[in-house]
């Protein structure tokens, strides 16, 4: 049964149409669109047509025809309306990983002449694996400095670093930075920032430019609901397009790439950050995706996130103790981004057990159980069924199974 609060807050809840739009199997309550979001209905509809027509009939032509050649503009632009970003500031393309590396290429390169990359130890390892990658591969010694809690950070800001790397929103705790404060503190030392907004982007109003962010990167399959291995997107800000060439020069960044030219000359604009040829269908799917948040008032979202998210917290902390739940996420709704994560013993076990009952959330080593809280999708009557089952799972320990300690490739 669900209770007068849930049902009457979902009364008011002025995204609940939105639902619709998204294709969610019954009996489940999905708490993991901040790893992969939903199908949105359309996108469907508008992958069959394109392969079916586009690519079926039409067939290379489509690259002019459909303008598939344009995707990574058309795509960049309307993720640029949900980060705050002008037109022509964003591009999607390739994968988080690889537009870091472009990116951090470009950031560093910029100021040269500082050996420092700060960044946070409890970063998302592919940000740190990919610094490590580009100090190496520049043979400058530049040197990876890690904070131990986000605190520490300000007092590591000194004239000899030349990019803070930080992830917005950090995918284990859910914590979230004050992107303009951090910028700003960064800028008055002359050290240019990069953000992941892997877990912002789609999930809350994210403003660059108020921000004044150097560079950003982010992933497409998470809220911005592209699909499995979706497209990535990244942005530069307009005044460093064109003050520095990214190392990844592929044909698809040159100036004229169709003139088929020996030398490499860049493109002045966003394309520069391009490599080699768009994958189409991920882009579509990206494309269509990313059609829902036309209608989507971004305050109304983040008001929801945190009511769907204080929801849970005062759920769960009623049994927490009792069964050692520890919330690592913070309280305060200003510091969160739209995930509480707990950290406990057994939490894999606990976490499949969940999935079973049909609340997907997931895993992360050592010990945290993550759940998402896609605004979009997702009812206060879920958040309810999900506490009370995570509740039973802990009081039957119907969790303590050996089919639960299974451990996929993919927690
Ligand atoms: C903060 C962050 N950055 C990057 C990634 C993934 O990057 P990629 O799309 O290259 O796999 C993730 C994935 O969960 C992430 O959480």
């Amino acid at each position: 049964m669900t209770n007068t609060k849930a049902k009457l807050a979902d009364l008011s809840d002025p995204l609940k149409i939105f639902q619709a739009r998204f294709e969610l199997p019954d009996n489940v309550i999905y708490l993991d669109g901040n790893s992969l979001g939903a199908l949105p209905k359309t996108v469907k509809q508008r992958v069959a047509k394109t392969i079916s027509e586009e690519w079926g009939e039409q067939l290379i032509r489509s690259w002019n025809t459909a303008d598939w050649v344009h995707l990574p503009q058309r795509v960049g632009n309307k993720i640029a309306r949900l980060i705050g970003a002008p037109e022509g500031s964003v591009v999607a393309a390739d994968s988080t990983s690889i537009n870091l590396f472009k990116v951090l290429s470009a950031a560093l390169g910029l100021n040269a002449g500082r050996g420092k990359i700060v960044s946070e130890k409890e970063n998302f390892p592919t940000d740190l694996y990919i610094a490590e990658g580009v100090a190496k591969q520049l043979g400058k010694g530049h040197q990876l400095v890690l904070a131990d809690r986000p605190d520490d950070i300000p007092q590591m800001l000194d004239s000899d670093v030349a990019v803070l790397m930080l992830t917005h929103v950090n995918y284990r705790t859910g914590y979230r930075h004050d992107m303009a404060a951090i910028t700003r503190a960064a800028h008055e030392k002359g050290i240019l920032v990069v953000w992941d907004l892997a877990h912002s982007a789609g999930a809350m109003p994210v403003d660059l430019t108020g921000a004044n962010a150097d560079f950003a990167i982010g992933c497409g399959y998470k809220y911005l609901n592209g699909g499995p291995g979706a497209p990535a997107f990244l942005y530069v800000n307009p005044r460093h397009q064109g003050a520095f060439n990214q190392p990844l020069s592929g044909w698809f960044g040159h100036r004229s790439p169709f003139n088929f030219e020996t030398g490499y000359v860049p493109s002045e604009g966003i394309e520069q950050y391009l490599c080699g040829t768009p994958q189409v269908l991920g882009m579509v799917a990206l494309d269509e995706a990313l059609s829902v948040w036309d209608d989507v008032d971004m305050e109304a979202l983040r008001d929801k996130s945190i009511a769907l998210g204080d929801y849970f917290i005062e759920g769960i902390d009623a049994f927490s103790a009792e069964y050692g739940l520890e919330l690592v996420t913070p309280r305060e709704a200003e510091k969160r981004g739209s995930q509480v994560s707990y950290s406990c013993e057994n939490g894999y076990a606990i976490m499949q057990a969940l999935i079973a009952r049909g609340v997907i959330g997931d895993f992360r080593a050592p010990d945290i159980i993550r759940f998402g809280f896609t605004p979009l999708y997702l009812s206060f009557a879920d958040v309810e069924k999900a506490i009370a089952i995570l509740q039973d799972v802990l009081k039957t320990r119907s969790w303590d199974s050996d089919a639960y300690r299974v451990l996929g490739a993919v927690t």
